[in-house]
């Protein structure tokens, strides 16, 4: 199958990063269905792109008609069963890889044998995804950034089981959402996350050590740097879970003392300080 003729999309999860996901899709005039294991996760992340799309509304991005169109396009469903007709399947579940694994062994019974399965994981390998189905050659990671409708990267990341034309159809797939695609190996962060995940932690070690303030470590890279948001904010904008996840992931793959978390960081997740999913991080909001 070539990329333009992708109809229907299956994303698994409904969370920050699904929910982007299915808005960039349904945004490229797919219809998508979002798999949760209950109404009230569906209903969660309905409010979610219900509230992007209208934020997109109001700064003049969308207009009205392609808002509703756009929704329309985005179903819920609680069944694996839905995906029965989808062309390709963007898994975006928590970074777990036993569930990762369980998800892509029922993908793979559940949608059509020709069908590529992508990962929007950022740090479990592929290879281990693909050999939990029958067509590893057609499993692949496509890593979205969030917020997936606002960031213009993907991630296409093939494992050592990949064959070049999944590689290719990613790719080309990644355009016709009009996001720039970059290649990176099946090791774990691929290129951003392994350079952003250390920067992190060394910020919150700044903060834990008392070297400067919150507000001080945030404003020195927004006004010195340039970036929209220091690392703390950014942090909280990941979701401290994600973030410490991340990190114990790269650590274990490469034993680098660079990528041990932080024990601000672990606090912080012990607390539900989550970030601003949670209403708070290092941050209120
Ligand atoms: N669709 C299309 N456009 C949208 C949109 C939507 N649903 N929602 C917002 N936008 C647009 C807005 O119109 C606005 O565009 P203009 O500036 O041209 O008007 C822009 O996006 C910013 O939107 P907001 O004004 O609502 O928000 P903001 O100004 O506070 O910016 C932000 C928010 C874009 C997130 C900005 O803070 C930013 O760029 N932050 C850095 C984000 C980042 O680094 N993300 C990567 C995280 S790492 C990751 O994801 C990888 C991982 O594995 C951990």
């Amino acid at each position: 199958m070539q990329a333009e003729e992708v109809r229907k999309a299956g994303v698994v999860g409904y969370g920050l990063m699904g929910s982007g996901i299915a808005e960039v899709l349904a945004g490229a005039g797919i219809e998508v269905a979002v798999l949760e294991p209950t109404e009230a996760l569906l209903a969660t992340g309905r409010e979610r792109i219900e509230a992007s799309t209208a934020r997109a509304v109001a700064r003049g991005k969308m207009d009205e008609a392609d808002c509703a169109a756009l929704l329309e396009r985005v179903h819920g469903t609680t069944e694996a069963g839905g995906f029965a007709d989808v062309d390709l399947v963007v898994e975006a579940a928590t970074e777990d890889e036993p569930a990762k694994v369980a998800i892509f062994r029922s993908l793979d019974e559940v949608t059509k044998p020709e069908v590529v399965l992508a990962s929007n994981t950022s740090s479990i390998p592929i290879a281990t995804l693909a050999a939990a189905t029958a067509r590893p050659d057609r499993v692949i990671g496509l890593h979205f950034f969030n917020p997936p409708p606002v960031m213009r990267l993907i991630e296409v990341t093939p494992s050592i089981l990949t064959s070049d034309e999944t590689v290719a159809f990613a790719r080309a797939f990644g355009e016709r959402l009009g996001k720039t695609t970059v290649l990176a190996k099946d090791q774990a962060g691929f290129i951003v996350n392994r350079l952003l995940i250390p920067y992190l932690c060394d910020a919150i070690r700044l903060l834990d050590d008392g070297f400067a303030t919150r507000e001080d470590i945030d404003t020195s890279i927004e006004l010195g740097l340039n970036n929209p948001l220091g690392p703390l904010r950014l942090a909280d904008l990941i979701g401290l879970d994600t973030v410490l996840q991340i990190a114990e992931t790269l650590h274990r793959e490469f034993r680098d003392p660079r990528y041990a978390p932080p024990p601000l960081l672990r606090r912080m997740v012990a607390a539900g300080r989550l970030g601003r999913k949670s209403g708070g991080g290092f941050y209120e909001d």
